[in-house]
């Protein structure tokens, strides 16, 4: 057996050693059953430490090479023969490792459910197709291939389209365009701060409900999530400030403006005191602010990022919510370390971001197109949402709600007594669906709560979506169907 060792290397000798006797053993220059020589014998041979080839051997044994018996010394092992003939195919559920992704196929099965075609779907979170750019949507793309696109196409910087992040970093005041990282969508990056920042058994504290998409993340993270009710009277400050001084959990995910699903805005005074408690106890607060370009009426608020003196907001925002969702481009504006950080992750999971999108958007803004989409979309959102307002009053007065300033949902109450799940199997049947309040709980919550989309439809399809749900709760009604016995445990995400 040949083995050069080179006592110059930084590698270690053993190491060295190991790697040699594993060469050749995998190149079948050693025979299966061949024994390798003594330890000692080999020491002497390479002129080093007994111990030197027993650690060597040791590395190859915990590798599945070799194996030691008493009184036969160390032999290699036959490479396993596989079986002559295939019975089955790989049991791949059974190779799968039993990560908390299995929570995210239920809920996309879930989806499938009350996102058919032949209903009229009020549960997806997706703006309105027919209301798309799509020819400026088109130019601009030509515009922008024949300008830069051989370098568009060959490559970009894992931190985004420089042009793109100047262009944000401008728009969210006091924001160096350092501190800004392109993500493929807003949840790359609430998924990379989890990576970053959370440990399993780590508490992350979330308003309760909260958007489903942060829930399934922070799952996925191993993590704790404790819940701060979240509803129509909005956030309560002095519950924010007993589970930050009880538990100082190690991240706060709020959406402070339009919230999903419950449509709230925290108000000035509370956005102010939630910065304070979090400057207190040290928790860092991500807001994910995907709607706030979608006020109907109202006061414009500052986002808890503007308002953060000591840099302990982590703000996250996309454009699948005022342009389209398959651009798969939103961004995140935090500290240096933190882009940092999550630019190393960001290139593990996928490179960069879609550059074309990147530039399109950029673009699409510099042209003041954005702008001018957004108060179009804001004029039929909101017309859609007295729409559907209206429809519900006179259709399903049974529903309690108000009327959100701005954003995609209305969250209403059903009747006392009945639960949402019930409700969502009545609804199926009379070919209308929304979301049922306990998906977007932590714990399992809200199973009286519906969430319904306003803005994916026009009018006509509004009225006729709150005709069928009207009549769905009729029906509920006249069948007396209470409170539902399904086990209340396990949330579906
Ligand atoms: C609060 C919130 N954050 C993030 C997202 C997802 O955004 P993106 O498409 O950029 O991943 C959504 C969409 O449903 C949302 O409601």
């Amino acid at each position: 057996m040949k083995i050069a060792i080179d006592r110059g290397a930084p590698t270690p000798l053993h190491v060295q050693i190991a790697h040699a006797i594993r060469e050749q053993i995998l190149a079948g220059a050693l025979p299966g059953d061949g024994r390798l020589p003594p330890s000692r014998k080999l020491a002497k041979a390479l002129g080093v430490n007994r111990g030197t080839v027993t650690q060597a051997y040791q590395v190859l044994w915990s590798e599945g090479l070799i194996e030691g018996r008493v009184g036969r010394g160390t032999s290699v092992l036959p490479a396993s023969a596989g079986s002559e003939t295939r019975y089955a195919p790989l049991p791949w559920e059974t190779l799968l490792t039993g990560g908390s992704e299995q929570d995210d196929r239920e809920v996309r099965e879930f989806v499938r459910l009350i996102d058919r075609d032949d209903l009229i779907s009020l549960a997806a979170g997706l703006p309105a197709p027919d209301l798309y750019p799509m020819d400026a949507l088109r130019s601009i793309t030509d515009d922008v291939l024949a300008r830069e696109g051989r370098t568009l196409l060959h490559w970009c910087p894992v931190e985004g389209y420089a042009p793109l992040r100047r262009q944000l970093a401008e728009r969210l005041a006091g924001v160096h365009p350092n501190e800004i990282l392109i993500l493929s969508g807003s949840t790359q990056g609430i998924f990379l701060l989890a990576r970053a920042l959370i440990a399993p058994g780590d508490l992350v504290a979330v308003q309760s409900p909260t958007y489903i998409g942060a829930l399934q993340v922070f799952r996925a993270a191993g993590a704790r999530i404790v819940g701060i009710p979240s509803g129509a009277e909005g956030i309560d400050s002095a519950a924010i400030e007993n589970v930050f001084a009880r538990a100082r959990p190690k991240l706060f995910y709020a959406v402070p403006t339009f919230h999903n699903p419950t449509g709230e805005t925290m108000s000035l005074e509370t956005r102010k005191r939630l910065l304070r408690a979090a400057d207190r106890h040290g928790v860092p607060v991500l807001e994910d602010d995907p709607y706030a370009m979608l006020r109907y009426d109202g006061e414009e608020l500052p986002s808890l990022k503007e308002l953060d003196a000591h840099g302990q907001v982590l703000y996250v925002s996309t454009f699948s919510k005022i342009l389209f969702p398959g651009l798969r481009i939103g961004y995140l504006a935090a500290p240096r370390p933190i882009v940092e950080r999550l630019k190393s992750g960001k290139h593990l999971q996928d490179l960069f971001t879609n550059s074309i999108g990147q530039a399109a958007v950029f673009e699409f803004a510099r042209r003041g197109l954005l702008e001018e989409h957004a108060a179009r979309m804001r004029d039929e959102y909101r017309a859609r949402r007295d729409a559907m307002a209206e429809a519900l009053r006179r259709r399903a007065p049974s529903l309690a709600f108000s009327s959100p300033e701005g954003g995609y949902f209305i969250w209403a109450k059903i009747p006392e007594g009945s639960a949402a799940r019930e409700l969502l199997r009545e609804a199926l049947r009379k070919k209308v669906s929304f979301v049922p309040g306990d998906l977007f709980s932590p714990d399992g919550r809200e199973r009286d709560r519906i969430r319904i989309n306003f803005v994916s439809h026009d009018p006509e399809t509004i009225e006729e979506g709150a005709r069928r749900l009207g009549s769905a709760l009729r029906a509920l009604r006249r069948e007396g169907r209470t409170e539902s016995r399904e086990e209340p445990g396990r949330p579906i995400v």
